[in-house]
């Protein structure tokens, strides 16, 4: 009976592990079989956390006509979200997109462009093309002056392991690199744009598996070990180091921008595509945040004036959320900080060029 009892218990997690599985293979080493240990113990705190603040999730659209947003991504998932609730604040959305007619269709299919007093504009960007970036931030710049809110969102999650134009492994380059670079880009923008008192922005759209992220400096691309999970960790724990020591610089020189990490929760999107979920939509219909859910806490902490000069933190769910022991240790954020200015060749950070 007992053993019956062990048997239909063993069964149980064995399935639940094969459906959550981050990638549709099977863990080959130790070192994946342990990721994928990590992977479930933080998505199963994951959702508790969100159904624990459920009631705290919550963003108040104003009106704010005269300011500008851009953001990566958008045409979909939480983004697309995020767009339409900054187009509800009247204000203008630029949306760096690698298709901008069918991004402006997608946005279309959810609010009504002919009424809607928000302004939206698509423009081509790869974020994970270092190229792209570059002519995405030059015309940018060169339309808009001022720019209020920078929202580094384009992301991908776990997938199999390419280089990118640049010679970068796509999640650090897509999810960590592309944005580090746009934003050095953008922050004559957004240093003319903020004020006493209305700080411009910035939101950064990472992860809470920041948590079990390490950057591994001696193969940033995971070229001997590569597994997607690490590879996603490792670019949202980037984005958290990157967050904190920016935020060090900005207040060092007074600047009146703010620089903010944010867990959207765990949303069902397409972001799961290479993911084991994916044979189990009907369990994230239950248990995941829709995406209009996940572009609560985004737009929060791009919008939200109480936390105005609250920067280098990371909000998860509408509140503050625990993140890596590493982006406690300011030289622990300063190295990467320094790291990917050297890869890209970058002297002085945040002067445009
Ligand atoms: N969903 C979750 O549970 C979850 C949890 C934690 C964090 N996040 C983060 O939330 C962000 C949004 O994810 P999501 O769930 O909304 O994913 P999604 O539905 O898969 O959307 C991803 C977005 O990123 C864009 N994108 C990907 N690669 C790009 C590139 N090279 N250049 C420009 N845009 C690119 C996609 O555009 P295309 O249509 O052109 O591919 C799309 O707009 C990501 O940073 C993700 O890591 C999500």
């Amino acid at each position: 009976m007992l053993l019956i009892l062990a048997l239909i218990i063993f069964g149980a997690l064995l399935f639940g592990f094969l459906i959550t599985k981050t990638t549709k293979e099977v863990p080959k080493s130790w070192f994946e079989w342990k990721t994928e240990f990590k992977y479930q113990y933080l998505g199963m705190a994951g959702l508790i956390h969100d159904a624990q603040y459920a009631a705290r999730d919550r963003v108040t659209l104003y009106k704010q006509p005269d300011r500008i947003a851009v953001i990566t991504g958008g045409n979909r998932g939480i983004g697309l979200r995020i767009v339409e609730k900054l187009l509800a604040c009247d204000m203008t959305v630029v949306m760096g997109v690698r298709d901008p007619v069918s991004a402006k269709s997608a946005v279309g299919a959810i609010v009504d462009l002919n009424q809607t007093k928000g302004k939206l504009i698509c423009e081509t960007l790869d974020v994970g093309d270092l190229k792209s970036v570059r002519n995405f931030a030059q015309r940018i710049a060169g339309k808009y002056p001022k720019i209020d809110v920078l929202l580094n969102n384009a992301g991908i999650m776990f997938a199999p392991f390419k280089l990118t134009a640049d010679n970068y492994e796509s999640h650090f380059a897509i999810n960590y690199l592309g944005h580090f670079l746009l934003t050095h880009l953008l922050l004559p923008q957004l240093r003319a744009a903020g004020r006493e008192g209305k700080n411009a922005r910035i939101v950064n759209v990472s992860s809470c598996v920041n948590l079990i992220g390490s950057i591994n400096y001696k193969d940033i691309n995971g070229l001997n070990n590569y597994y997607p999970g690490a590879a996603y960790s490792q670019s949202k724990l980037a984005q958290i180091l990157f967050t904190r020591h920016l935020q060090t610089l900005l207040d060092a020189e007074k600047a009146h921008v703010q620089v903010i990490a944010v867990h959207p929760g765990i949303v069902d999107t397409d972001l799961f595509e290479h993911s084991a979920t994916t044979s189990v939509p009907f369990l994230k219909k239950i248990f995941f945040k829709t995406p209009e859910r996940g572009a609560r806490t985004v737009v929060y902490a791009a919008i939200e004036p109480s936390i105005e000069g609250q920067g280098g933190v990371y909000l998860s769910n509408c509140g503050r959320g625990p993140f890596h022991s590493s982006a406690k240790s300011p030289a622990k954020c300063e190295r990467l900080f320094d790291y990917s200015c050297e890869l890209l060749k970058i002297k002085e950070y945040g002067n445009g060029k």
